[in-house]
């Protein structure tokens, strides 16, 4: 018999984990802050409530209903239409290579802290003591040893945790990191919220610049940051409710995963933005001057703010680093799920062999990112699956299933039957009209701008 999850909350708690991650903690803060601010949240809700949930009920619904990770999942839907299963399986499986690089940086970093070890140039410790990349940039060379060791404490996390099976190993793990995280994040954003100069960081991040709702790229932004964080059209989704049992009432959860998700995001800007407020006030900058995502928030602009933190700087230095852990590894181990249940599912092999395999080969792959020619590579891998994999798929997708097969009435007659909350015009329109058509202007933007 297939596995299942314990609990109503064990599968929540797991799509959640998913869906909270980096792209949550540095992505969001940086994105809304450049897309209008206060006035992106205009796009944003949007964008949640016409593609983010929409899709999520329909990812939830074709796990439930056909029982099988993606690539399975689609063909029992049609047989010509497992390829897109295996899409999605591929583009996650690139994604685990580079994410786990990032979690093993974010381990080192926690250490770190409790001396703040990077000193007062931030930046020249990451990219020249940390990382050791050498003058010849891109050029693979060793393997640097503080990032090798840090990136298989991950994998055997990982692994070990997927290795346990769906209920002793992911829903196990995410009812321990869940609420962990929360608990840390909470204390970091009212410390932040406490500090001198957190109130300017807020009205920086809230402040509504409202002509930014009238261009197209603000409402690609929004589009972006819904798939992305809600980890949909990664194939992750399907996997995750293929293991629900029968009775679950799949509308309901969706909106509890894509609010949650959202929730914490808000979360993450205020605090992020609370402490850039704290670092420019210190510093006699302006906030605009302060503000990064990705990377540089997390490592260069971070470990600055610790620096300057009134007191216990070690200690907050410390949840900051544990928080993105804890957020990264339980993402990690969703997208990573896929193709072990992939492997599994078609060619019939145990849980423990597909692990072996998949997760063994993803984690041998991850070590060109752990040379000091890496912060090349992740850079490059992360722009290619973000301009042709994440919009791109979720195109093909809906459009497949709304067009193509026709089944936008059978899942939602399917959810129905599971929820009392009952689907019908709105988000058959969402699907088959709205997300085709942002999606399509999406691929269309990036098309044009990489041609010219
Ligand atoms: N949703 C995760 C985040 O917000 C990222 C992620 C993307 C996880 C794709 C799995 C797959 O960081
Ligand atoms: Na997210």
């Amino acid at each position: 018999m297939r596995e299942q999850w314990g609990t109503r909350a064990g599968f929540i708690l797991a799509t959640l984990g998913s869906a909270v991650g980096l792209g949550n903690i540095w992505r969001f803060p940086a994105v809304a802050y450049e897309n209008g601010g206060g006035a992106f949240f205009i796009p944003y809700l949007f964008a949640l409530l016409t593609a983010g949930i929409p899709l999520l009920i329909m990812e939830f619904t074709i796990g439930h209903k056909y029982r099988g990770s993606a690539p399975l999942s689609f063909s029992r839907m049609n047989k010509k239409a497992e390829w897109i299963g295996w899409w999605g399986v591929f583009v996650a499986f690139v994604i685990s290579t580079y994410y786990s690089v990032i979690i093993a940086w974010s381990i080192s970093y926690s250490i770190y802290a409790f001396n703040l070890s990077w000193g007062e140039d931030t930046e020249g410790f990451l990219f020249n003591e940390y990382l050791q990349i050498s003058d010849a940039e891109g050029i693979v060379g060793g393997l640097v040893p503080g990032v090798v060791i840090p990136l298989i404490i991950v994998w055997v996390i990982a692994l070990g945790i997927l290795f346990k099976g769906v209920q002793r190993g992911i829903e196990l793990a995410n009812r321990i990191f869940i609420p962990t995280l929360v608990i840390i994040f909470l204390i970091i954003v009212i410390r932040a919220l406490t500090l001198p100069g957190a109130f300017d960081g807020l009205q920086a991040f809230f402040q509504p610049d409202f002509s930014a709702i009238t261009s197209g790229e603000v409402w690609i932004a929004a589009y972006g940051q819904i798939f992305f964080s809600l980890s949909i059209a990664f194939a992750i989704m399907i996997t995750y409710s293929s293991y629900l049992s029968k009775k679950s009432d799949i509308t309901n959860n969706a909106f509890i995963t894509g609010f949650g998700n959202s929730s914490f995001e808000l979360l993450a800007g205020i605090g992020v933005f609370a402490a850039l407020g704290f670092m420019a006030g210190q510093a006699g900058v302006a906030i605009e001057d302060v503000v990064a995502g990705g990377v540089g928030l997390a490592f260069v602009v971070f470990p600055q703010i610790i620096n300057q933190f009134p007191a216990l700087n070690g200690l907050f230095g410390f949840l900051f680093f544990a928080s993105l852990v804890l957020a990264g590894l339980s993402s990690l181990i969703s997208i990573s799920e896929t193709y072990v249940r992939g492997l599994s599912d078609k060619f019939g092999i145990s849980r423990s062999t597909s692990v072996a395999i998949g997760g063994g080969l993803a984690a041998v792959i991850s070590l060109i990112y752990a040379t000091n020619g890496g912060l090349y590579f992740l850079d490059a891998a992360d722009y290619f699956i973000n301009q042709f994999g994440v919009a791109l798929i979720g195109l093909v997708e809906v459009v497949a299933i709304a067009w193509f097969m026709r089944k936008l009435n059978v899942l939602r007659d399917h959810a129905n039957t599971t929820s009392g909350i009952r689907i019908g015009f709105f988000w058959k329109f969402s699907l088959s009209i709205i997300t085709p058509l942002v999606l399509g202007y999406m691929m269309f933007d990036l098309f044009k701008l990489n041609l010219l």
